[in-house]
């Protein structure tokens, strides 16, 4: 959602901070803005839209200063404003602060202060944590007896009222080349610099600097400054920190050849799918093997049930991974919206294990699933991209997927790689039960196919495109499947609506009957996903119901299955697969459609509107 970037050392830091921003825009923004030190305080430059505006507007006042912050907003609290954009100034011009998160209590912080004579210009809960740490600053000596930080003690004293969550970065007025960092329930990260120290929201926008990391617990704060850093709790003194290194580059956060990051994204798939698997099967061929479950297979065999909660396309990804399980483990697997799970207080079976999937590993909801879950005495496993999120630190064990930085807000290779991760687990579920040693072999060599199946699909871009020229001023689309490819019709309608606008529905192609055949016409054409075997009788018999109708059909089908001629009036074949990967290839096309219609359109793919990549407030 909003992004953070901060920078001391020893050169300009705008340009630093900039560059950050424009790494952070894809986790979504309606405002940016910027502070560094001036002679008679802050220097603030703050726009509405893209960071390209507010670049140019601090260009024109060339704003110097080796040490600053900088903030993408998007919009909780008030509109989108000039004012409401952060960084937030003090009253009395003493603090300066940006900040991700919520501050639930700033009507009675607004009150206090505002009978002590600070004054607010924003709607924003911000301004309230801004002038409380003014107040605190103003209060505390200049010179701290023991050699604590001013800046810092203030902050430790308003976090200690605070009700809410947050990620912060203050400097103060007195407090030259220092900056205070805080966090609870807002990410942050801390790069650790020869001579210059960093810190943000999200690794992409400080890896170009420094690979090594600190990745900041809630409760934890703390102190850049050009030459040290220094960790502490809210509650009580110093602590030590655990420098991580990042695995990737910022080569992999880069555009390359592409036109957009979904495109590259999606042209990745086959190397993603390659790296999810990498070490990942049994020496004897027969079953997967994942490193970082913490659980022993005796005591995944005790497990009889398994829930699966997520959000968006990661909630798709469960569908799928439910139906192979079951499919091929026999076991109950049950899927909730982590959104809904949270509140919903259903009750769970003893012996369930708890899964959370989440690409970002940050997602609001689904780390407060995982948090329920456990305060319920649940063990939680977590399939998460994003290395040392806090989804990843929270949950009892998990499956990292690398696929690396996956910046596209619309999920691509993350999504297909999580669907490997559902079909190597039903594998692995499935070995401790009924699956023999040669089907356990033969479903391994089929997810060893995979990537070489998708490079297949992705060979048919151009064609795909031409489909997409057909059909991309349509306003109303329906994606239908079935059994494991009704999710994917989930996922294709989600892909379409979130980068090109067009209203599409996913539905099982059996339920069209109940309801969204009142919506076909020659204006609402449908995508269906034809599946071999007992299924595709009865979803050509859904595609005979939608041509009755004049409704136009996309067919996605797989080699060999013969459409009664003219039923489709445009064909994209995939190649024969097993099931276990049947939904990866099947995705390929729909991702591959709704990019090309998004292009067509002239829609801003990689940052489609309203939209964040990590949605971290409730
Ligand atoms: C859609 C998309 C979102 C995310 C959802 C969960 O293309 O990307 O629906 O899947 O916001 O995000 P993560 O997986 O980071 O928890």
């Amino acid at each position: 959602m909003c992004g953070i970037v901060g920078y001391t050392g020893k050169q300009r830091a705008a340009p630093l901070i900039l560059e950050g921003l424009k790494r952070l825009e894809y986790r979504g923004y309606d405002s940016a803005g910027i502070a560094v030190p001036a002679a008679d305080g802050f220097h603030v430059t703050k726009k509405i839209g893209r960071v390209a505006n507010l670049e140019v507007e601090t260009n024109r006042h060339k704003v110097a200063g080796n040490y600053g912050i900088g903030h993408t907003r998007w919009a909780t609290h008030g509109g989108v404003t000039q004012e409401n954009a952060h960084p937030h100034v003090s009253s009395d011009g003493a603090i300066v602060l940006i900040h991700n998160g919520v501050i639930e209590n700033y009507t009675s912080i607004k009150k206090f202060l505002l009978g002590r004579g600070y004054t607010f210009k924003s709607e924003t809960d911000t301004e309230a944590l801004c002038n409380l740490i003014a107040y605190h600053y103003a209060k505390e000596p200049k010179a701290a007896a023991d050699g604590e930080s001013r800046l810092l003690e203030s902050v430790r004293k308003t976090l200690l009222h605070v009700e809410g969550t947050y990620g912060i970065v203050v400097m103060g007025i007195d407090t030259p080349g220092e900056l205070v960092c805080a966090r609870k329930g807002s990410p942050l990260i801390l790069g650790i610099g020869d001579g210059e120290n960093l810190v943000a929201s999200d690794v992409a926008a400080i890896v170009s600097r420094t690979q090594n990391v600190v990745y900041l617990k809630d409760g934890e704060l703390a102190r850049h400054t050009p030459a040290s850093f220094s960790l502490s709790t809210v509650n009580e003194g110093d602590i030590k920190a655990v420098i991580d290194q990042v695995t990737w580059s910022i080569a992999d956060a880069e555009l390359g050849t592409h036109a957009h990051f979904m495109e590259k994204e999606i042209f990745e798939q086959p190397t993603a799918l390659e790296n999810t698997m990498r070490g990942r099967f049994s020496e004897d061929g027969s079953t997967a093997q994942f490193g970082g479950l913490n659980l022993s297979a005796a005591e995944f065999r005790q497990i009889d049930r398994f829930m699966f909660c997520a959000c968006g396309t990661a909630w798709h990804a469960c569908l799928v991974t439910e139906h192979l399980i079951e499919r091929f483990a026999r076991v109950p697997v049950e899927v909730d919206y982590a959104s809904e799970f949270r509140y919903r207080n259903a009750p769970l079976h003893s012996n369930t294990l708890f899964f959370v999937m989440s690409q970002s590993g940050e997602t609001i909801d689904t780390l407060a699933a995982l948090r329920e879950a456990k305060r319920k005495g649940y063990r939680v496993l977590a399939v998460n991209n994003v290395v040392g999120s806090t989804i990843a630190r929270e949950a009892d064990g998990g499956i990292y997927q690398h696929v690396g930085p996956e910046v596209g807000v619309a999920s691509t290779k993350a999504f297909t790689s999580q669907l490997l991760i559902g079909a190597m687990m039903a594998l692995y579920i499935g070995r401790m039960r009924d699956m023999s040693f040669s089907d356990g072999a033969a479903y391994v060599n089929a997810l060893k196919a995979a990537p070489n199946l998708v490079r297949e699909v992705l060979k048919q871009a151009p064609a795909i495109r031409k489909i997409a020229e057909r059909f991309a001023q349509y306003s109303d689309m329906l994606f239908l499947g079935r059994l494991s490819l009704f999710p994917i019709a989930l996922e294709g309608a989600l892909k379409l609506k979130e980068i090109s606008y067009i209203h599409a529905e996913g539905y099982p192609a059996a339920e069209m009957k109940h309801g969204p055949i009142a919506l076909i016409s020659e204006q609402c054409p449908s995508v269906f996903l034809v599946t071999k075997g007992e299924m595709f009788a009865k979803v050509v018999s859904s595609m005979q119901e939608v041509k009755a109708r004049k409704g136009l059909i996309i067919a996605i089908c797989t080699e060999g299955l013969e459409l009664p001629a003219g039923l489709a009036d445009e064909l994209i074949t995939i190649p024969d697969c097993d099931e276990a990967v049947l939904p990866i290839v099947a995705t390929i096309p729909v991702q591959l459609l709704s990019y090309y219609i998004a292009v067509i359109r002239e829609c801003d793919v990689d940052k489609p509107r309203n939209l964040a990549k990590s949605v971290t407030v409730e």
